[in-house]
C-alpha cells in the first residue's frame, strides 16, 4: 500500500511515524510540505518529503490530508484531477466537513472520502481516532488505517468536535494533570524526572485498568481509597480544591463551535 500525507508537521508526521512503526515500509510513504528538506526526525526513519503535492498524490492508494484546515481547498482542488479511481482521501483537518471536502474533490471519480479526527499519540500507535466516512465502504478503510495506529471510534460527523476536545485536545489537558503530579512529588523531594516518569506510569497503568477490564472508572478508584484511609482523603481534598469541575469546564473550553 502506498500512502502520501500532504503536511509534514506535528499531525502529518505522528501518522508517519505511526505507520512505520505498525509495519509499513517507509519506502512506501511520501510526505509533502512547502519548505525542501525533510524535517530530521522523519529523515531518520528513511521517510521521503517532497515540495511536489501532485506526484505524491498521483501514485498513492491513501492520501491524508493533513494541512491547516484553512490550507485545505487549496491543496485539494488541484489534485483532484489527478487522483487513481479507489484512492482513499483521508482528511484529519479539524472543523472541514465531508460535504466540504468532496466539493474540493469536484471531478475525482471513483475516490473513497473520510473524515478522521486522530490526536498525536498516532505516533506511537496508541493513539484515539474518530473515523467518519462518506460511504460504508469508505469508513471502513479508513477504520482500518487508522487501526494500525491505536483505537478507532466510527462515529457521525456531529460528534466530531467532542471528539476533538476529548482527544485532540484532552491529550494536552492529560499532560497538565501530568505536570501537576510531577510538581508535586518535586515538592515531595522527589527529583523533577523520576517523578514525572512515575507519575506517567501511573497514569498508563490507570488508563489500562479502565480500558482491558472495562469497569467504570470509580470501581478502579474504590478498590484502592481504604476507609479513613490516604488515598479517599487525597481525592477528597482535590475534590474540594474542584478538580472534576475544572476538568469538565476545561474540556468543555476546548469544544469546537463548528
Ligand atoms: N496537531 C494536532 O494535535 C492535531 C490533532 C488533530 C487534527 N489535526 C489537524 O492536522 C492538520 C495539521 O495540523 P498540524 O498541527 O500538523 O500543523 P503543522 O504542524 O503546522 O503542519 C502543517 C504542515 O502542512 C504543510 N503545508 C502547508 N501548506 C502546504 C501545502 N500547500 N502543501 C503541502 N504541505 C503544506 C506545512 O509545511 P511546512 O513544514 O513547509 O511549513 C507543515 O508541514 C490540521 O488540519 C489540524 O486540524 C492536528
Amino acid at each position: 500500500m502506498t500512502i502520501a500525507i500532504l503536511g509534514a508537521g506535528n499531525m502529518g508526521g505522528a501518522i508517519a511515524k505511526g505507520l512505520v512503526r505498525s509495519g509499513l515500509a517507509p519506502a512506501d510513504i511520501t510526505l509533502t510540505r512547502t519548505q525542501p528538506g525533510a524535517p530530521e526526525d522523519l529523515a531518520a526513519l528513511g521517510l521521503a518529503v517532497t515540495t511536489d503535492n501532485a506526484a505524491a498524490a498521483a501514485g498513492a492508494d491513501a492520501l491524508f490530508v493533513a494541512v491547516k484546515p484553512w490550507l485545505v481547498s487549496a491543496v485539494l482542488q488541484p489534485l483532484a484531477g489527478a487522483l487513481r479511481p479507489g484512492t482513499l482521501v483521508v482528511s484529519v483537518a479539524a472543523g472541514v466537513t465531508l460535504a466540504e471536502l468532496r466539493e474540493d474533490l469536484g471531478r475525482a471519480k471513483g475516490v473513497r472520502l473520510a473524515r478522521v479526527m486522530p490526536n498525536t499519540a498516532v505516533g506511537l500507535c496508541c493513539g484515539v481516532s474518530a473515523v467518519a466516512g462518506e460511504t460504508p465502504e469508505a469508513t471502513e478503510a479508513a477504520t482500518a488505517l487508522m487501526g494500525r495506529l491505536g483505537l478507532t471510534f466510527v462515529c457521525g460527523e456531529e460528534r466530531f468536535g467532542a471528539v476533538t476536545a476529548l482527544s485532540g485536545c484532552g491529550i494536552a489537558h492529560a499532560l497538565r494533570f501530568l505536570r501537576a503530579g510531577q510538581e508535586a512529588g518535586l515538592e515531595m523531594g522527589v527529583p523533577a524526572k523520576a517523578a514525572g516518569e512515575i507519575f506517567a506510569q501511573v497514569m498508563k497503568g490507570a488508563a489500562e485498568l479502565v480500558l482491558r477490564s472495562g469497569n467504570h472508572p470509580e470501581a478502579e478508584v474504590d478498590r484502592v481509597c481504604t476507609p479513613g484511609g490516604l488515598t479517599i482523603k487525597g481525592i477528597n481534598a482535590m475534590e474540594r480544591a474542584g478538580f472534576t469541575g475544572a476538568v469538565v469546564q476545561g474540556l468543555l473550553a476546548s469544544l469546537p463551535e463548528k
